[in-house]
């Protein structure tokens, strides 16, 4: 899937969402598929004008002429604004009266679809005697609509280009900006919805999609400070009964031991197999809290309430729950979609700067994937992407969810979130974790680029370009003078993605593209493990 190409996002919270612009620049369409990618109901408010006045529009312009038509849109419109979350398409020139457009805009984010003339011209369907402002002679009274609404169209932030695009892609581009995404291909669809505050409104979320208590609450220590209280006052408004577990904070505790204590939780606090489990912190309590969810009473409900980078972009997404072995990290688990994962972007601002930084690797990496704009904020170093935050949140989630969406039980294209992994996860292991899981990813990333450019895969320059990003974000991509390159040879040995004698990668191509199951021989890796190497 192509991403957005604007940096622009919104907050869409409950209400509904309008797609607005130009008679035929495709708001039908695209609301219709908008609202079938959200799982939520589509209206189409000059249909439902029709359907109220049992006229077609160009009769209700004969008979009443624009003012009448207009009334009865304004009419339309008050009808549409309340009663939760749906997409309305809207007549090319619905809000041109300020105090429709003020309604409309106080209600719900507007999306407009931008296009050009000619582009108008060719995708205008015969129909255009229904539409009753274009009658006679189409280029030009189209031309002279556009000139007198140009200034209007232009006025709305939310502009979503259409030129050259798809249907599928404009759609997707509406989503990103919306930071809301309807995941299916695996087990039962769920909403992943990117919410600034959203921890505030969990107990109405949960309502909405008749999610049921009693609610278990499992979180961390370090979680527990900032953000129990809101989840938990949230919970009361909305008349859930919860209990609430706090774990000790870290990834020694992801073990069947703690998951044990959650199950007897569980049994405390009254969990039935209606009941939801929310899972509120990091990666960690992701992984445990979904495992718990999948184990007892055979599988109950869970909710993703992310609270670092890294659980927004990566772990709450695609259903992989479990927990660690000593021999070894998630050797048991279970695929166990989530039935929401409500990311608050907010919560990032109390996340440690090393954490944060961490998790800055998966969201590089999710550019490198599928997102040249998401990768060029990384480009422009530390203080940008803080400003950027909520969007790299949104646009490292959309490239995750695309590829599951795509290939839910890596049969193939999954494979492409392991870039810069296979050599990542044995570098971590090989300095027996003391590097965060990011900064091996970084190095991973760094040296599987270089590998790339060697086997002439990648053009050259673009592992220099990668080092560079990562260097500015301060990731490290140097494998640590310390660790020995044969030990990294035995780690990846140990790795669940090896073939005999050699090694499966997803290499990058260039920025934006990614080849999975390139098969590499141990002697290249390490010549490149030493070329990688900070000796
Ligand atoms: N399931 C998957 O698909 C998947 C994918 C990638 C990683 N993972 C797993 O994710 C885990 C790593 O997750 P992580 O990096 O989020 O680590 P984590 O859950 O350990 O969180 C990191 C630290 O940040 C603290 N913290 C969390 N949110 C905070 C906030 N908003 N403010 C202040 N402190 C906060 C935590 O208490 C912890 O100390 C690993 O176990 C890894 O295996 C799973």
């Amino acid at each position: 899937m192509k991403p957005s190409n604007q940096l622009h996002s919104l907050n869409w919270q409950n209400g509904p969402v309008f797609v607005y612009g130009p008679p035929s620049s495709g708001k039908s369409t695209t609301g219709r598929l908008l609202a079938q990618a959200l799982d939520v109901p589509f209206i189409d408010l000059d249909e439902t004008i029709a359907t109220e006045s049992r006229m077609s529009i160009p009769e209700i312009f004969e008979l009443e002429g624009e003012a009448g038509f207009r009334a009865r849109e304004a009419a339309a419109l008050q009808s549409v604004l309340t009663g939760g979350e749906k997409v309305v398409a809207l007549g090319g020139g619905a809000l041109v009266d300020p105090d429709n457009r003020r309604m409309v805009e106080s209600a719900g984010p507007v999306l407009l679809l931008n296009a050009t003339l000619e582009a108008l011209l060719e995708r205008l369907p015969d129909d255009s005697d229904e539409r009753p402002l274009l009658t006679g002679n189409l280029t030009g009274r189209l031309e002279s609509l556009l000139t007198h609404r140009r200034e209007h169209y232009q006025s709305f932030p939310n502009r979503i280009e259409t030129a050259g695009r798809s249907p599928k892609e404009i759609v997707w581009d509406c989503q990103v900006r919306l930071g809301a995404y309807w995941v299916s291909g695996m087990g039962p669809a769920y909403d992943a919805r990117i919410w600034p505050g959203g921890l505030n409104a969990i107990g109405s979320a949960l309502q909405q999609r008749a999610l049921k208590g009693p609610i278990l609450i499992v979180t961390d220590e370090n979680v527990t400070a900032y953000y129990l209280h809101p989840v938990e006052q949230s919970l009361q408004r909305a008349g859930y009964s919860y209990h609430s577990i706090c774990l000790p904070s870290g990834e020694q505790y992801k073990t069947i031991k703690t998951a044990g204590k959650l199950w007897e939780a569980c049994l405390q606090a009254g969990v039935e197999r209606s009941s939801t489990i929310l899972a509120l912190g990091g990666g960690v309590i992701g992984d445990l809290s979904g495992f718990a969810a999948a184990t007892y009473q055979r599988g109950v409900a869970w909710v993703g309430l992310p609270t670092t980078l890294l659980a927004m972009v990566d772990s709450s997404l695609g259903g992989k729950t479990g927990v660690d072995l000593p021999q070894g990290k998630n050797l048991v688990g279970a695929f166990h979609s989530p039935r929401l994962v409500l990311a608050d972007p907010t919560t990032l601002k109390s996340l440690p700067v090393e954490e944060l930084r961490s998790g800055m690797a998966e969201a590089v990496k999710a550019g490198i994937i599928a997102d040249p704009l998401l990768f060029n904020l990384f480009t422009q170093g530390w203080d940008a992407v803080l400003q950027y935050l909520d969007e790299i949140v949104r646009r490292a989630m959309a490239v995750k969810i695309s590829v599951i969406e795509q290939d839910p039980f890596e049969q193939g294209q999954r494979a492409a979130l392991n870039l810069g992994h296979t050599i990542g996860h044995a570098v971590e292991l090989a300095s027996s974790f003391r590097l965060r899981h990011g900064e091996a990813i970084a190095i991973g990333m760094a040296a599987e680029a270089e590998l790339a450019e060697k086997m002439g895969l990648a053009r050259p320059g673009l592992a220099q370009v990668i080092r560079k990003t990562l260097t500015g974000l301060q990731l490290p991509t140097r494998i640590p003078a310390e660790l020995n390159q044969e030990q990294i040879l035995v780690a990846m040995r140990s790795d669940k993605k090896r073939a005999a004698g050699s090694h499966r990668f997803a290499l990058p191509l260039r920025i934006g593209q990614v080849q999975v199951g390139v098969q590499v021989e141990e002697a290249v890796i390490l010549d490149s493990l030493r070329q990688a190497s900070g000796k």
